[in-house]
């Protein structure tokens, strides 16, 4: 009996289980790339707030609502208190400014889906690249014509580096830029 079975595993259910095996590890592996990777992560958002409209077409500058950019690690959503600084008259009637302004008047954040991310084991800075002159779009691609924002570059380790050996070719129009550090501790501190 327990030979027979030992037999059958070894010569049928083995190979499968392995087989198995290595396929899940693998689908797992590149589903979880392609998660981390994120590249054209486009969520709805819980409301239709256009970076084309109001970046694009009214030019209202990034920093009006990226307060942090240039000062900080982290670029920083807006709070409601500032779209209210408009919508408080403009588009008043609008559905989505409706909302908006209950959100407001009742001091609810919106919870913005979150779309660009580096694992919490790797440092990023937006000020050290904004300072240097690294333009939002370098990184992020054409906001002012997005409708809906969406990933579209990869942040993964390789993507950092292939900038930083290379700035120049990446950066044209910035010609005293640094390289851009490849020791780990610079981004895994
Ligand atoms: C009037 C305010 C406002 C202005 C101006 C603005 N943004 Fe935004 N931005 C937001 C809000 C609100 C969100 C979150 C909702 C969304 O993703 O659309 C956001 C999201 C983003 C994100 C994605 C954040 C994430 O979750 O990863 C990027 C990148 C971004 N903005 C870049 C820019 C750039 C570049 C400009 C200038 C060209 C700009 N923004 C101008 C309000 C603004
Ligand atoms: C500097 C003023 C200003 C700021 C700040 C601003 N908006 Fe607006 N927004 C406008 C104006 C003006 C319009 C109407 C533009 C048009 O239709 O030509 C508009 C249109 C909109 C619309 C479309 C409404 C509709 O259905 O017609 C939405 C949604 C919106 N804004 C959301 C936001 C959110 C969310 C924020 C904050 C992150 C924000 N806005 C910040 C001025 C502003
Ligand atoms: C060198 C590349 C690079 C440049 C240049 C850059 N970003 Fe980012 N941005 C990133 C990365 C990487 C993340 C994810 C950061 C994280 O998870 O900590 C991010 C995240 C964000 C976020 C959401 C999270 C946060 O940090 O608050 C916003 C908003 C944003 N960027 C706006 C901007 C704006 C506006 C500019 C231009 C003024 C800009 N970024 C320039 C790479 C860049
Ligand atoms: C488009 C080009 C570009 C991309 C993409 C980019 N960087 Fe950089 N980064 C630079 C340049 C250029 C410098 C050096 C600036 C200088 O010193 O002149 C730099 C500097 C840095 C520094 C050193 C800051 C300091 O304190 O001196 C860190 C850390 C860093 N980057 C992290 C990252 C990470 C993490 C990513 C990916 C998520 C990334 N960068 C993506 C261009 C880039
Ligand atoms: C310019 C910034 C930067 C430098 C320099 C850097 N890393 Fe990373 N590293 C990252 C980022 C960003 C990630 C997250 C990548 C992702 O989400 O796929 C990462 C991920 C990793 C991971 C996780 C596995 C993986 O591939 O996702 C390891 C291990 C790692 N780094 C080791 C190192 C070592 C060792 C060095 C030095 C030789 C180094 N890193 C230098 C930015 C950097």
């Amino acid at each position: 009996m327990k030979n027979s079975l030992l037999d059958y595993i070894l010569r049928a259910r083995l190979p499968v289980t392995i087989f198995i095996i290595i396929a899940s590890f693998t689908l797992t592996y590149f589903a979880s790339r392609a998660e981390r990777d994120g590249v054209g992560y486009t969520p709805d958002q819980p409301i239709n707030y256009s970076h084309k409209l109001h970046a694009g077409e009214m030019k209202i500058d990034c920093q009006y609502c990226h307060v942090a950019v240039e000062k900080s690690r982290h670029a920083m959503v807006p709070a409601v208190a500032t779209c209210m600084n408009c919508h408080s008259v403009a588009r008043k009637d609008k559905p989505d400014i409706i909302k908006l302004k209950e959100y407001y008047d009742e001091g609810k954040p919106l919870r913005w889906k979150r779309i660009h991310r580096v694992p919490d084991y790797a440092y990023f800075n937006h000020s050290v690249h904004v300072n240097k002159g690294i333009d939002c779009t370098a990184c992020h691609g054409e906001i002012t014509k997005m409708e809906k924002v969406g990933q579209m570059n990869s942040f993964t380790m390789g993507s950092c580096l292939n900038c930083h050996r290379n700035p120049h070719e990446k950066l044209p129009e910035l010609k005293n830029v640094n390289l851009g550090p490849e020791y780990c501790s610079a981004c895994h501190r």
